[in-house]
């Protein structure tokens, strides 16, 4: 290398320096520039054009709403030709403890809740333990009494168990029309169809048993400003039904109710709970509705024996609660769960 090159060479890292701040220099203040001018405004365009198709409304409904079942229109009940029995009908389902409760004014055979505290809006609401399938689906041969049930038969089992009361007479007018009115109710169900949304939401079931304890804080967190912190519920100052309806202790559903089943109550509370919820936007999540349920019906409610039920025991749904049951799962589990081990037995 020749001699006179040297220096230059040394010089060459410096010079390529210089000219680089300068050019990162230049590109800074085109940039603040261009910014100053067209501001950010570009970019939020961009952004808030992006947004309705990333981030659609997540529907967390448990079911898809169109095709549900609906109750007639209400307004149209005058046109039938036993609207006053339909009517009276309603009424007793709505009001049941005014006529029919500890101090009714019609009998006094029942517990003082009312029908429609677990069949909302008096058996319209979808998914809210509604009568849609009574008509068509009744006389039906149960499992539980072993035997063809028709209607009065199954409304004289709520009466006895989640109402803790006596029987009414098939040819009482209170039963002719609580009759009237469900098979009003579903005078447009084809014989033998089960609408979609009868009855009480399927809730998937958990890989682990429910959890009372966790339940516990649930019904702390969820429940108790209605149900209150001993699960008593508030009663009406007249004293004619609830305001809040009772969920445990001597006033509540007794074990051979449908809602002493897990199943039963937290596919219930899961859609309906707290009061004001629909299927269309449950907020307690799938853990929280069973746990809820075992805590709720791990605590004391009357007892009573049904000593006709189940004449076959390979019948019990899985998580009927009390044994003797044609497998070998312990009747902790068939309470609690977990329920696919038991499924799968009854599968084979
Ligand atoms: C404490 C809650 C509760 C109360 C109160 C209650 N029920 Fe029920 N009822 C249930 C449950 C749970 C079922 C079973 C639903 C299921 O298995 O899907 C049921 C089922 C029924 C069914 C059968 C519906 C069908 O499609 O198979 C009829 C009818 C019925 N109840 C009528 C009544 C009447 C009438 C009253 C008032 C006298 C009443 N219930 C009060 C909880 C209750
Ligand atoms: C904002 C008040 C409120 C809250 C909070 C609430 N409920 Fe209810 N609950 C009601 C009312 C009111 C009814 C009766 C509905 C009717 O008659 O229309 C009811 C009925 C019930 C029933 C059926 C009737 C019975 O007595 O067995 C159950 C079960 C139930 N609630 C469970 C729960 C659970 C579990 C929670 C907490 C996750 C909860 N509720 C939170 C107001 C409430």
């Amino acid at each position: 290398m020749n001699q006179t090159a040297k220096p230059l060479l040394k010089l060459f890292p410096l010079i390529a320096g210089l000219l680089g701040t300068v050019v990162l220099l230049i590109g800074l203040v085109v940039g603040i520039l261009y910014f100053d001018h067209v501001g950010l405004q570009p970019t939020q365009v961009q952004l808030s054009e992006a947004l309705p198709a990333t981030s659609e409304p997540k529907s967390n409904a448990l079911m898809d709403p169109v095709g549900m079942w609906a109750a007639p229109d209400w307004g149209t009940v005058d046109t039938e030709p036993n609207a006053e029995d339909i009517k009276y009908g309603r009424e007793l389902i709505a009001n049941t403890s005014e006529y029919l409760g500890p101090n009714g004014k019609v009998r006094k055979i029942s517990n003082g809740l009312n029908c429609q505290n677990c069949h909302l809006q008096a058996g319209t609401v979808p998914l809210g333990n509604n009568y849609s399938a009574a008509k068509s689906t009744y006389p039906k041969v149960r499992g539980r009494s072993g035997k063809s049930e028709d209607i009065q038969l199954r409304i004289n089992g709520c009466f006895q168990r989640s109402l803790n009361g006596e029987v009414l007479a098939s040819d009482s007018k209170e039963m002719i029309a609580m009759v009237a009115y469900m098979d009003w109710l579903g005078k447009d169900v084809p014989k033998g169809e089960k609408p979609k949304g009868a009855g009480i939401y399927e809730l998937p079931f958990l890989e682990r048993a429910a959890d009372p304890i966790k339940g516990k804080t649930i019904y702390e967190r969820q429940c108790v400003t209605c149900h209150m912190i001993d699960g008593q519920g508030v009663m009406k100052p007249d004293s004619s039904g609830y305001i809040y309806p009772p969920l445990w202790g001597e006033h509540s559903y007794n074990q051979g109710a449908g809602l002493f089943r897990m199943s039963r109550f937290a596919g219930y509370v899961k859609a309906n709970m707290p009061f004001g919820v629909t299927y269309e936007n449950p907020i307690l999540s799938d853990e929280e509705a069973w746990d809820v349920a075992a805590y709720v019906n791990s605590l004391d409610r009357p007892k009573r024996d049904f000593p006709n039920d189940w004449p076959d025991i390979s019948k019990k749904p899985l998580d009927h609660p009390f044994g003797p049951y044609a497998d070998g799962f312990s009747e902790e589990q068939h309470k609690f769960g977990p329920f696919q081990a038991i499924k799968a037995a009854a599968k084979k």
